[in-house]
């Protein structure tokens, strides 16, 4: 196993191990410490019931035999007894007093209990841990003081504090083995990642990040690859967009040049050089009105666009647009006809919503042949406004459909140019309508005629 040892493991790992190592410590303490004072507690009570049972036998037969007998069962086992009178005289001890036992037996033992009691627990710096049990045989009196040795308590003692010791080890190499695999899972997709973002801000697309899984990590690897391919989008179609409208610009400039350098010879007629200076006049206001549109879309992109939107009345405010490009459609020979007869009040910004309606009946005008019919009606839906506007005009290709809402998407882009388009008028229109938070869609059959349609949300009269 290969571990990668880089800033945030390390950081990671030791903080991890440094946490669970005090833990782990404090724990093992604590544990120590318990069962040390179980075990001396243990200890003592086992001398304290010795002593105890010792005491009975003497109560129950004081006698010569019976001390001697209790001195040569001590002589045989790990502790020693020494049975003294009331004034702590010895009578009889199963060894030979040393000095350890001599400090017990002096010290002052005030009242005893019958049960007997603890005269020395001290483990760790006395020689001997003590007990004592008082007896009254008749009229005899007197103490059994009991002792145990403290160098088997203490070697029992380090004994259990090395086993601690090697769990202890044990356990501490085995949490940094799993630290170390465990951060290691965390930071080798977090490497990835950083990497894949340091591509990304090279200008480097070309982002492949595994699958990482369903957690937090696998969402910002996923939330990464969708940012690489928003990035790369966006890259492509500004350029795809600039491109454009250098090309553009290029066609009526050229126009403009070409005319402009015709119109300057010395030797045509007056009427030709009117004529080509109407072609320049015309191409310089092509020329303004997409600039105006760029500029607009330009606002837009940046939210700088301001749209004030207030309650309008719906059907007296299309009958109003009608009116007012009746004239146009007559021109052409087309049928205008507005079926709105109901109370409708919508939120939007009148003169914006006005520019994408006027951009849709001048596209039905522009693609729709003479005697034909352009229908405007509103229809109540789920809620919702819904304008439609309905030509009979040439229609779009089914599979233009999915482009026509872009920047400079033409179906025929000669014939629309012919017919003055720069095919910015559908883009601004749904750009405006969305501003007014409503949607827009378009069905359209070749040949037969298209319908736009707008939603937009009512509001109360
Ligand atoms: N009602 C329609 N019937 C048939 N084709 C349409 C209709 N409306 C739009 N189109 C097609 O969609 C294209 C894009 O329309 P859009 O209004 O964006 O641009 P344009 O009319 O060419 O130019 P502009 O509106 O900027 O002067 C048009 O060039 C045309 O091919
Ligand atoms: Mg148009």
């Amino acid at each position: 196993m290969v571990i990668p040892i880089n800033k945030i493991t390390l950081k990671l790992g030791l903080w991890f191990f440094f946490v669970m190592l005090i833990v782990e410590v404090c724990l093992f303490f604590f544990l120590h410490t318990n069962m040390v004072k179980d075990r001396v507690e243990e200890e003592l009570t086992a001398l304290q019931a010795r002593g105890n049972s010792h005491r009975d036998v003497l109560e129950d037969v004081y006698h010569e035999d019976t001390l001697r007998h209790i001195a040569v069962m001590e002589q045989n086992a790990d502790t020693e007894v020494i049975i003294t009178d009331q004034e702590k005289n010895i009578i009889i001890s199963s060894s030979k007093l040393d000095k350890g036992e001599q400090a017990i037996l002096s010290k002052n033992i005030n009242t005893v209990p019958r049960n007997g009691k603890v005269l020395e627990q001290e483990w760790r710096s006395e020689e001997y841990i003590s007990t004592v049990s008082p007896y009254t045989a008749g009229e005899q009196q007197g103490y059994v003081f009991m002792f145990k040795s403290t160098s088997q308590v203490q070697d029992l003692i380090s004994r259990l504090t090395r086993h601690f010791l090697v769990a202890g080890v044990l356990t501490a190499a085995l949490l940094l083995l799993t630290i170390l695999f465990l951060t290691k899972s965390v930071t080798t997709p977090l490497i990835r990642m950083k990497k894949a973002t340091e591509k990304l801000s090279k200008g480097d697309f070309s982002v492949d990040l595994p699958d990482m899984g369903e957690d937090e990590l696998g969402e910002l690897s996923r939330s990464i690859t969708v940012l690489a391919r928003d990035l790369k989008h966006l890259k492509e179609e500004r350029s795809e967009f600039l491109s454009s409208i250098s090309h553009e610009l290029r066609t009526p400039l050229t126009y403009i040049k070409g005319y402009a350098d015709v119109a300057r010879r010395k030797n045509i007629e007056g009427s030709e050089r009117d004529r080509y200076l109407d072609i320049i006049y015309e191409e310089s206001e092509k020329l303004t009105d997409m600039v105006k549109d760029l500029f607009d879309l330009a606002k837009m992109d940046q939210n700088m666009f301001v749209i004030h939107r207030e309650k309008v009345q719906l059907c007296a405010y299309l009958r109003g647009i009608c009116e007012k490009m009746r004239p146009a459609f007559k021109e052409k020979g087309i049928e205008l006809e507005a079926d709105c007869q109901k109370e409708i009040h919508v939120m939007i910004d009148p003169l914006r919503f006005e520019q994408v309606l006027l951009n849709l009946l001048d596209n039905a005008i522009k693609y729709s042949g003479s005697s034909t019919k352009v229908t405007l009606s509103v229809k109540r839906e789920k809620g919702e406004v819904v304008i439609e506007i309905k030509d009979e005009g040439r229609g779009i290709p089914e599979e233009h459909l999915p482009f026509i809402f872009e920047r400079f998407y033409r179906v025929d882009k000669s014939r629309s140019r012919d017919l003055g388009g720069t095919g910015l008028g559908l883009s601004i229109a749904k750009e405006l309508v969305e501003a007014n938070k409503g949607r827009m869609e378009v069905k359209s059959e070749a040949g037969k005629g298209s319908t736009f349609l707008i939603w937009i949300e009512e509001v109360a009269g």
